[in-house]
């Protein structure tokens, strides 16, 4: 059956591959904040989004939406820096529209990070947690619609989308580098208000240790897409409740996640080469 969306992916992949140095194996996408901590490699090419045909321009303040191409060592990379998020109104067609495009570009292996409120309550603001799973709280999903066939099946498995194989590089990488790297299941929310204590406590109660508003979306579409995926999140504040006299504050989760950044650069540049 012809779908437009794949002729929209196919068309995108088609103008981003002219612009790129490397045909990548790796993708990274960097979540709120922490492309500034990642920073630009040396070299290569920078794709603003706005250039690509059809794709879907982040909107949010700090998110810059820019794709840079090149090699990082001796891996072929393409990192992106800034995403759209479900709570800006954006279909997860478009949320997932960067993964796809991935996907269709020959990428194996996706690197997610992110900013999370931290549920559990050993879990402190400023700690990196290797995701091993999540909960879908968005009430949607990304496959949601036909299945786009040339991508993956119609309804694909997602009992080890965290691939085992990359959790065990990550914390590999981690403690080479004397870096503390925790384990977490990440919930996802809409957003884009922050969760209420109550929220916190039944996430708490259905296993959850990390709670956000993004990376699900691009999780399914990258497992449905048969990649491999890292996800490592940056917990920038103690969710909603779990300090009884905190409140929460973008502004906590921006210092934390510039505070903490460069030691998320430094995991994720130690884990590239061991991939
Ligand atoms: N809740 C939801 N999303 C977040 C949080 C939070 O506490 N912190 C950073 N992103």
């Amino acid at each position: 059956m012809h779908d437009e969306r794949w002729d929209r992916l196919t068309q995108a992949a088609d103008a981003l591959r002219e612009r790129l140095e490397v045909s990548p194996r790796v993708a990274i996408t960097l979540g709120s904040g922490l492309s500034d901590g990642f920073g630009l490699p040396v070299g290569g090419a920078r794709i603003p989004c706005g250039e690509i045909p059809g794709f879907p321009v982040p909107t949010v303040a700090g998110h810059t939406g820019e794709f840079w191409s090149g090699r990082i060592g001796e891996v072929p990379v393409l990192l992106q820096r800034g995403r759209v998020h479900f709570y800006e109104g954006r279909t997860l067609d478009e949320v997932t529209f960067a993964t796809r495009l991935f996907a269709v570009l020959g990428v194996k292996v996706l690197i997610v990070t992110n900013a999370s409120g931290a549920i559990r309550p050993d879990l402190r603001a400023g700690d990196l947690v290797l995701i091993t799973d999540h909960i879908n709280m968005l009430g949607a999903n990304p496959l949601h619609g036909a299945n786009l066939d040339p991508l993956g099946p119609r309804f694909p498995d997602m009992s080890s989308a965290y691939t085992p194989r990359l959790r065990a590089i990550a914390h590999a990488a981690a403690d080479a580098e004397g870096i503390q790297l925790k384990e977490g299941v990440y919930v996802a929310t809409l957003g884009p208000s922050y969760e209420t204590p109550a929220e916190i406590r039944s996430f708490r109660a259905l296993g959850a240790d990390l709670v956000g508003m993004s990376t699900v979306p691009e999780v399914i579409a990258a497992a449905h897409a048969g990649m491999e995926v890292l996800g490592i999140s940056l917990a920038t504040n103690l969710a909603a409740g779990v300090d009884p006299n905190a409140a929460l504050s973008h502004e906590e989760v921006i210092e934390t996640t510039k505070r903490k950044g460069a030691e998320m650069r430094r995991l994720l540049l130690a884990v590239l080469p061991r991939l």
